[in-house]
């Protein structure tokens, strides 16, 4: 079961080492076997070998080793912090950072060179939604485009934008309706839910055949709270 945080553009460099501290001190003493991943802001990373029980991860980006990308860092940069761990196609880096799918497929195939473990976004905007469940997978399946779905260290988050950050998850009978036919194409690949998961929804959520796990944003920005998610999950059993 893998349990991820996303920080997107929140907490300092300050306020993540506190934090990750934190969660080192909650995991070092509990039982927990998930797959825990945080993801901080760029400006926010840490030595990745600093944490034992955490895999830390970089939101993004830029397909190079270094060079003149100005304002992009390359695996030179995440290297000298020891991140092997990122994000990729993510909805607000398509939609709002205007990323195209193009780009996206060229820093999936950058991060499978380096050996990387990926979690790779997916999710459909509303008005697809509204169109229905043929709309959504074609839609989905358009965002698979160049992108090699045998890589073994690949793990795909299914985020319908819609449900992103607003405090609406997707109903549970729609994820696992999603969630069934985009496992049935993975395979072995885990699949993971995010969309608005907090405390309530969580245990419904990875109960669900197809999910393998979680990315969560808003309600992993407080220690104490990702927490208890990550309990929450480990006491689902599957
Ligand atoms: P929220 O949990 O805030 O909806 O964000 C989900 C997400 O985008 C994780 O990548």
């Amino acid at each position: 079961m893998i349990v991820a945080a996303n920080f997107k553009t929140n907490h300092t460099r300050e306020t993540a080492a506190i934090y990750l501290d934190a969660l080192e001190l909650f995991l070092d003493t509990s039982f927990i076997d998930c797959d825990i991943r945080v993801y901080p802001p760029l400006t926010a990373l840490l030595r990745a070998d600093l944490y034992s029980h955490v895999k830390l991860g970089a939101q993004n980006f830029y397909p190079v080793v270094s060079g003149a990308y100005t304002g992009e860092i390359g695996s030179h940069q995440l290297g000298e912090f020891g991140i092997k761990n990122v994000l990729i196609g993510h909805s607000e880096r398509r939609v709002t950072l205007k990323e195209t799918q193009d780009l996206i497929a060229q820093k999936y195939a950058f991060a499978k060179e380096n050996g990387w473990e990926i979690i790779y976004c997916i999710g459909e905007p509303k008005d697809v939604r509204e169109q229905g469940i043929s709309a959504v997978l074609e839609y989905l399946w358009s965002e698979f485009d160049g992108i090699d779905m045998d890589y073994e260290r690949l793990s795909v988050a299914y985020e319908p934008i819609w449900a992103i950050g607003t405090g609406v998850s997707a109903k549970i009978k729609d994820i696992d309706e999603i969630s069934n036919i985009l496992k049935s194409k993975l395979g072995n690949t885990p699949l993971l839910y995010g969309g608005s998961v907090n405390s309530e929804n969580l245990s419904s959520i990875i109960s669900l055949s197809s999910c393998d796990g979680v990315l969560v944003g808003n309600a992993a920005l407080d220690v104490a709270n990702f927490c208890k998610l990550i309990q929450i999950a480990q006491n689902v059993k599957k």
